[in-house]
């Protein structure tokens, strides 16, 4: 039995050894704004936040957060809200097909923690396991930028 906290809600579930995290939060409790991409721990699709700290949860067994708090996408914003950060998003057009987004999304939330400052050069590099196939950055990059600025001002 796996218990852990996702998105502040206790979860209980019987999940064999090898699960991963990602199928723990896709299927059984049906999150599925946690994308899976190349499941290879390569374009950070599935990025969720593991006590804070952001991991790609196709790289991490299901049993690796017992007891932790797992943030994913569905937690940022209350219901028919939007987070400051998906605002800046919307702001840059910083999606296209946004399948890349949520996670995303989940990495430059950890930025903040991370202390990331709000420049270009520094979120690209905090980035670099996140991969997009449309944007080609610039407006991902601004937007985080944006949200870090206001954040540490
Ligand atoms: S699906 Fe996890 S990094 Fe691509
Ligand atoms: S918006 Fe399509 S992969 Fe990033």
């Amino acid at each position: 039995m796996l218990e852990f906290r996702v998105n502040g809600r206790p979860c209980r579930l019987e999940l064999g050894n090898a699960s991963l995290l990602v199928d723990a939060l896709r299927e059984p409790l049906g999150l599925t704004g946690t994308h899976q991409g190349c499941d290879t721990a390569q374009c950070g699709a599935c990025t969720v936040l593991l006590n804070g700290r952001a991991v790609k949860s196709c790289n991490v067994l299901a049993r690796q957060a017992e007891g932790a708090d797992v943030g994913t996408i569905e937690g940022l914003a209350a219901p028919g809200e939007w987070h400051a950060l998906q605002l800046a998003f919307s702001r840059h057009h910083a999606l296209q097909c946004g399948f890349c987004t949520p996670g995303m999304l989940m990495r430059a939330l950890a930025m903040k923690a991370e202390g990331v400052p709000p420049e270009p050069a520094a979120v690209r590099q905090a980035l670099a396991g996140n991969l997009c196939r449309c944007t080609g950055y610039e407006g991902i990059v601004a937007a985080i930028c944006e949200w870090l600025g206001a954040e540490h001002a």
